[in-house]
């Protein structure tokens, strides 16, 4: 396959927003994107793009914390959401998560439905999951409703377990989310397995560039 998976930029908000109504028809108004993107520091979305031209050069584009000081790190934050998304770019999938206090918390993942089984939902965690670990987060964490037996699967192959449940936590329909955690993401054996499943991965779907470093 020929992804892409790179920080979402405010161009990329309207597919984004697309993608959101394709994925969760009853969950609106979709995440506050442009918000996020902006002001919000803890929160990071990356995009899984079709690219038409392959021959995109990697570039520096995590939104990682300056290492001078916070108000840098907002600076750099804003005038990359603003920059221009290649024209050539369609947007297949997208992970949203929050870095905070020690714990990468997934608060959404979605790939258009023309694009799922491919690997794609599997590239956005994997890439997630690279930023937690350069990121230095202890575990990860995330709710899923407990009918969503897909995305539960999905979690599960990369060392999810169920924790817990909220009671009725989507507003929708009352349905009950489950909560799923990783191992700590520095043990052995979550570093084994990842590995293992990236490489598996990447021969099985072919390499994708990841600008997230
Ligand atoms: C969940 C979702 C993101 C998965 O994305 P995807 O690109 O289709 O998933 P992948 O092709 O990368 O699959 C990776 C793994 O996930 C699991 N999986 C994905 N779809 C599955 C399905 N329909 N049934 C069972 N397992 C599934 C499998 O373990 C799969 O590994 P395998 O290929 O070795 O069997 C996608 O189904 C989606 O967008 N769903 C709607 C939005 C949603 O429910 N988001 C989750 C919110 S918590």
């Amino acid at each position: 396959m020929h992804y892409v998976v790179r920080p979402m930029r405010l161009a990329d908000v309207p597919q984004a927003t697309e993608i959101d109504k394709e994925c969760f028809p009853t969950q609106w108004p979709p995440p506050p994107y442009k918000n996020d993107l902006l002001f919000n520091r803890p929160a990071r979305y990356l995009v899984a793009c079709k690219e038409e031209n392959h021959a995109l050069p990697v570039e520096e584009t995590e939104q990682r914390e300056a290492p001078l000081n916070h108000f840098l790190g907002g600076v750099r934050r804003f005038f990359y959401a603003a920059e221009a998304s290649p024209a050539s770019q369609r947007i297949v999938g997208l992970i949203g998560f929050w870095l905070m206090a020690g714990e990468a918390h997934i608060t959404t993942i979605g790939v258009r439905q023309a694009f799922q089984r491919q690997g794609i939902g599997e590239l956005l965690l994997i890439s997630t999951i690279d930023i937690a670990l350069m990121r230095n987060a202890q575990v990860m964490t995330l709710e899923v409703r407990q009918s969503n037996s897909a995305a539960q699967a999905l979690y599960e192959k990369y060392g999810f377990i169920k924790m817990g449940a909220r009671r009725g936590y989507y507003t929708d329909n009352r349905e009950d989310a489950v909560i799923m955690t990783t191992d700590t993401l520095t043990s052995a054996l979550f570093q084994d397995q990842f590995r293992q499943l990236k490489r598996a991965h990447a021969e099985r779907r072919g390499p994708a560039l990841c600008q997230i470093d």
